[in-house]
Protein backbone atom coordinates (compact mmCIF):
# COMPACT_ATOMS: atom_id res chain seq x y z
CA UNK A 1 0.00 0.00 0.00
CA UNK A 2 1.30 3.54 -0.75
CA UNK A 3 2.67 6.31 1.79
CA UNK A 4 1.88 9.73 1.90
CA UNK A 5 3.61 12.17 3.88
CA UNK A 6 0.54 14.40 5.52
CA UNK A 7 1.38 17.41 7.46
CA UNK A 8 -0.76 19.67 9.51
CA UNK A 9 0.82 23.44 9.04
CA UNK A 10 1.07 25.56 12.30
CA UNK A 11 -2.42 27.51 11.18
CA UNK A 12 -3.97 24.08 11.78
CA UNK A 13 -2.03 23.41 15.15
CA UNK A 14 -2.81 26.75 16.28
CA UNK A 15 -6.56 26.49 15.56
CA UNK A 16 -6.83 23.35 17.15
CA UNK A 17 -8.17 21.36 14.15
CA UNK A 18 -5.46 18.57 14.33
CA UNK A 19 -7.82 15.98 15.66
CA UNK A 20 -10.45 16.97 13.65
CA UNK A 21 -8.30 17.11 10.47
CA UNK A 22 -6.54 13.30 11.33
CA UNK A 23 -9.95 12.14 12.30
CA UNK A 24 -11.27 12.28 8.48
CA UNK A 25 -8.33 10.28 7.11
CA UNK A 26 -8.67 8.16 9.96
CA UNK A 27 -12.66 8.16 9.36
CA UNK A 28 -11.60 7.20 6.00
CA UNK A 29 -10.13 3.97 6.68
CA UNK A 30 -6.43 5.11 6.18
CA UNK A 31 -3.84 4.35 9.04
CA UNK A 32 -1.42 6.65 10.73
CA UNK A 33 2.16 5.14 11.08
CA UNK A 34 4.05 7.83 12.26
CA UNK A 35 2.94 11.62 14.10
CA UNK A 36 5.11 14.18 15.33
CA UNK A 37 4.89 17.97 16.80
CA UNK A 38 8.05 19.53 16.00
CA UNK A 39 8.98 22.82 15.45
CA UNK A 40 10.68 23.06 11.39
CA UNK A 41 13.92 25.05 10.96
CA UNK A 42 13.84 27.37 8.19
CA UNK A 43 16.94 25.18 6.69
CA UNK A 44 14.51 22.12 6.77
CA UNK A 45 11.07 24.31 5.70
CA UNK A 46 13.51 25.28 2.70
CA UNK A 47 14.68 21.56 1.83
CA UNK A 48 10.97 20.19 1.90
CA UNK A 49 9.39 22.92 -0.30
CA UNK A 50 12.89 23.14 -2.50
CA UNK A 51 10.99 23.12 -5.92
CA UNK A 52 9.13 26.60 -4.86
CA UNK A 53 12.53 28.35 -3.70
CA UNK A 54 12.29 30.77 -6.46
CA UNK A 55 8.63 31.22 -6.20
CA UNK A 56 7.85 34.24 -5.40
CA UNK A 57 5.72 33.47 -2.45
CA UNK A 58 9.04 31.69 -1.18
CA UNK A 59 9.79 33.89 2.28
CA UNK A 60 6.31 34.12 3.46
CA UNK A 61 6.14 30.41 2.57
CA UNK A 62 8.90 29.76 4.88
CA UNK A 63 7.98 32.21 6.98
CA UNK A 64 4.51 30.65 7.74
CA UNK A 65 5.50 26.57 7.72
CA UNK A 66 8.54 27.79 10.57
CA UNK A 67 5.91 30.01 12.53
CA UNK A 68 4.68 27.33 14.57
CA UNK A 69 4.62 23.31 15.72
CA UNK A 70 3.56 21.69 13.09
CA UNK A 71 2.07 17.88 12.97
CA UNK A 72 3.98 15.53 10.46
CA UNK A 73 2.58 12.40 10.17
CA UNK A 74 2.84 9.20 7.86
CA UNK A 75 -0.53 8.11 6.58
CA UNK A 76 -1.06 4.22 4.70
CA UNK A 77 -3.73 3.31 2.26
CA UNK A 78 -4.18 2.22 -1.02
CA UNK A 79 -3.57 4.54 -3.90
CA UNK A 80 -3.51 6.89 -1.16
CA UNK A 81 -1.54 9.84 -2.37
CA UNK A 82 -4.00 10.61 -4.70
CA UNK A 83 -7.05 9.74 -2.21
CA UNK A 84 -5.54 12.18 0.23
CA UNK A 85 -5.08 15.19 -2.00
CA UNK A 86 -8.37 15.04 -3.42
CA UNK A 87 -9.70 15.02 0.34
CA UNK A 88 -7.25 17.84 0.97
CA UNK A 89 -8.56 20.13 -1.82
CA UNK A 90 -7.04 22.93 -4.16
CA UNK A 91 -4.18 24.99 -2.88
CA UNK A 92 -6.08 27.99 -3.15
CA UNK A 93 -9.12 27.39 -0.78
CA UNK A 94 -11.42 29.83 -2.42
CA UNK A 95 -11.10 26.87 -5.23
CA UNK A 96 -11.22 23.95 -3.08
CA UNK A 97 -14.97 22.31 -3.15
CA UNK A 98 -16.71 22.01 -0.30
CA UNK A 99 -16.57 18.65 1.89
CA UNK A 100 -12.15 19.23 1.05
CA UNK A 101 -10.60 19.63 3.93
CA UNK A 102 -9.42 23.18 2.52
CA UNK A 103 -12.72 24.01 1.45
CA UNK A 104 -14.05 23.51 5.15
CA UNK A 105 -11.32 25.11 7.00
CA UNK A 106 -9.23 27.37 5.07
CA UNK A 107 -9.92 30.55 3.38
CA UNK A 108 -6.23 31.64 2.36
CA UNK A 109 -3.46 30.19 -0.09
CA UNK A 110 -0.83 31.79 2.14
CA UNK A 111 -3.14 29.95 5.27
CA UNK A 112 -4.34 26.64 3.80
CA UNK A 113 -3.61 24.50 7.09
CA UNK A 114 -2.11 21.08 5.58
CA UNK A 115 0.63 20.05 3.54
CA UNK A 116 0.00 16.23 1.60
CA UNK A 117 2.72 15.10 -1.00
CA UNK A 118 1.85 14.99 -4.40
CA UNK A 119 3.51 12.03 -5.92
CA UNK A 120 5.44 9.07 -4.58
CA UNK A 121 8.09 10.08 -5.64
CA UNK A 122 8.19 13.31 -3.56
CA UNK A 123 6.31 11.27 -0.32
CA UNK A 124 9.41 8.97 -0.29
CA UNK A 125 11.45 12.08 -0.09
CA UNK A 126 9.36 14.10 1.86
CA UNK A 127 9.03 10.73 4.82
CA UNK A 128 12.64 10.52 4.65
CA UNK A 129 12.83 14.33 5.30
CA UNK A 130 10.89 14.10 8.40
CA UNK A 131 11.26 10.84 10.18
CA UNK A 132 13.94 7.89 11.04
CA UNK A 133 12.87 4.43 9.98
CA UNK A 134 12.35 3.65 13.41
CA UNK A 135 9.70 5.93 13.90
CA UNK A 136 7.28 4.41 11.51
CA UNK A 137 5.32 1.73 13.01
CA UNK A 138 3.60 -0.46 10.93
CA UNK A 139 0.11 -3.00 12.51
CA UNK A 140 -2.37 -4.30 11.27
CA UNK A 141 -5.98 -2.51 11.64
CA UNK A 142 -8.33 -5.28 13.14
CA UNK A 143 -11.26 -4.05 10.68
CA UNK A 144 -8.96 -4.42 7.40
CA UNK A 145 -11.41 -6.73 6.15
CA UNK A 146 -14.19 -4.21 6.21
CA UNK A 147 -12.11 -1.77 4.20
CA UNK A 148 -10.93 -3.48 1.83
CA UNK A 149 -12.18 -6.33 -0.29
CA UNK A 150 -8.40 -7.81 -0.63
CA UNK A 151 -6.65 -6.39 2.56
P1 LIG B 1 1.38 21.63 -0.24
O1 LIG B 1 0.64 20.37 0.04
O2 LIG B 1 1.60 22.50 0.96
O3 LIG B 1 2.65 21.37 -1.02
O4 LIG B 1 0.39 22.50 -1.17
P2 LIG B 1 0.02 22.23 -2.71
O5 LIG B 1 0.76 21.05 -3.23
O6 LIG B 1 -1.46 22.25 -2.80
O7 LIG B 1 0.56 23.57 -3.39
P3 LIG B 1 2.04 23.93 -3.88
O8 LIG B 1 2.97 22.78 -3.68
O9 LIG B 1 1.93 24.52 -5.24
O10 LIG B 1 2.43 25.12 -2.88
C1 LIG B 1 2.98 24.82 -1.61
C2 LIG B 1 2.43 25.78 -0.60
O11 LIG B 1 2.94 27.07 -0.86
C3 LIG B 1 0.91 25.96 -0.64
O12 LIG B 1 0.21 24.98 0.09
C4 LIG B 1 0.76 27.32 0.02
O13 LIG B 1 0.85 27.22 1.43
C5 LIG B 1 1.98 28.05 -0.51
N1 LIG B 1 1.63 28.80 -1.70
C6 LIG B 1 1.46 28.35 -2.97
N2 LIG B 1 1.15 29.33 -3.82
C7 LIG B 1 1.13 30.47 -3.05
C8 LIG B 1 0.87 31.84 -3.33
O14 LIG B 1 0.59 32.23 -4.47
N3 LIG B 1 0.94 32.70 -2.27
C9 LIG B 1 1.24 32.29 -1.01
N4 LIG B 1 1.31 33.19 -0.02
N5 LIG B 1 1.51 31.01 -0.71
C10 LIG B 1 1.44 30.12 -1.71
MG1 LIG C 1 2.84 20.80 -3.03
Amino acid sequence: KQRSFVMLKPDAVKRRLAGEVLGRFENRGLKILAAKLLVITPELAKEHYGEHSERPFFKDLVEYITSGPVLATVIEGEECISLIRKMVGATNPQEADLGTIRGDYAIDTGRNIIHASDSETSAAREIALFFEDSEIYDYSMPDEEMIYEEP
